[in-house]
């Protein structure tokens, strides 16, 4: 059965996330460039989506805006301040007007893991989340999975394959607090891939804690990156860092990767960060605009990926 709702990537198997990677692939050109086939133009004429954003956002938020227009939707942009819930009401409360509304599909960010599960629940509208909390990012995700794809298929052989068997992938850096390392997890180890976590102790999830697959841990970037075939740096997540406290300078010097950490890697080893990057933090500026650096090809991957899961969550596929 297609889901309709795509809260997280953990419940889904290989061949669904093939399913949403091979949709994809046709928003994508020769090039890896966005396009839109003619007969997907019209493909949600005269339908809604409602991009429900109650933490900032620039590439999620931006990115389905195009799907959806690219699709033929039109889009409904909310979020806290400039609407109702200013005044008290619930997202619950927000969503079920929408939906009577005849809103058709939701893309929700909420601070909050489990209200996006919650309106998912109660509601029968096609739903995506675009990042809960420290929950998941399905749609990162996917076009993280999609990004590696073109690279270590498409490009180098002209055939698309959905796979990352025999391929090591590090993520590095604010693993705990990511909803980008979970999905990524989910998503990349589905496809073949051996991950490895790496991040300073404090920033690592703990052994045995559920949603981190097989994923190994280091705490040592080196270690890390040894041998491996792609690294997806992620920014310290400051806003979901609680009590802890982490020095911006200390964490670079430890942790930022750089032009000669890329050295340990495989020859044709690419680097991934998905957005925003905290220059000179996480990642040395050269390294972000450097020829291995895949950034701006996810953040079009992206715009693919969501307009295959628009698609298929809104039964247009
Ligand atoms: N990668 C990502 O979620 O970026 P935004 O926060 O800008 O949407």
């Amino acid at each position: 059965m297609i889901p309709r709702k795509v809260i997280a990537l953990e419940p889904y198997d290989a061949s669904q996330i093939r399913q949403w990677l091979k949709l994809a692939t046709q928003f994508l050109d020769d090039s890896l460039g966005v396009i839109t086939p003619p007969k997907y133009q019209t493909a949600l004429a005269h339908q809604s989506v409602g991009l429900l954003f109650f933490e900032p956002s620039t590439r999620t938020r931006v990115s389905f805006e195009l799907a959806a227009k690219h699709l033929g939707a039109s889009t409904i942009l909310l979020n806290e301040q400039g609407s109702s819930m200013s005044k008290g009401e619930s997202v619950m409360d927000t969503c079920a007007n929408l939906a009577a509304m005849g809103v058709g599909a939701f893309v929700m960010r909420h601070k909050s893991r489990e209200i996006i599960e919650q309106v998912g629940a109660a509601l029968p509208t096609p739903l995506l989340n675009a990042g809960n909390g420290n929950g998941e990012h399905p749609s990162q995700g996917l076009l993280d999975a999609l990004t590696l794809c073109a690279h270590f298929h498409y490009k180098a052989h002209r055939a698309w394959d959905y796979s990352l068997q025999g391929r090591t992938i590090a993520i590095v850096g604010d693993i705990a607090h990511s909803r980008v390392a979970r999905s990524d997890v989910h998503v990349l180890e589905r496809l073949g891939a051996q991950v490895t976590l790496a991040g300073p102790p404090e920033l690592l999830p703990e052994v045995g804690q559920p949603g981190w697959g097989e994923a190994r841990r280091t705490s040592s970037l080196e270690d890390a990156l040894e041998g491996a075939d792609a690294v997806i740096v992620l920014r310290v997540q400051r806003e979901r860092l609680g009590q802890l406290e982490v020095d911006p300078a200390q964490y670079a010097q430890r942790w930022r990767v750089g032009q000669a950490h890329l050295a340990l890697m495989k020859p044709d080893a690419v680097v991934l960060h998905p957005g925003p990057v905290i220059r000179g933090e996480e990642l040395e500026a050269q390294v972000a605009d450097g020829p291995k650096s895949l950034i701006l090809q996810q953040v079009r991957c992206g715009v693919a990926v969501r307009q295959a899961l628009l698609l298929s969550v809104m039964g247009a596929a």
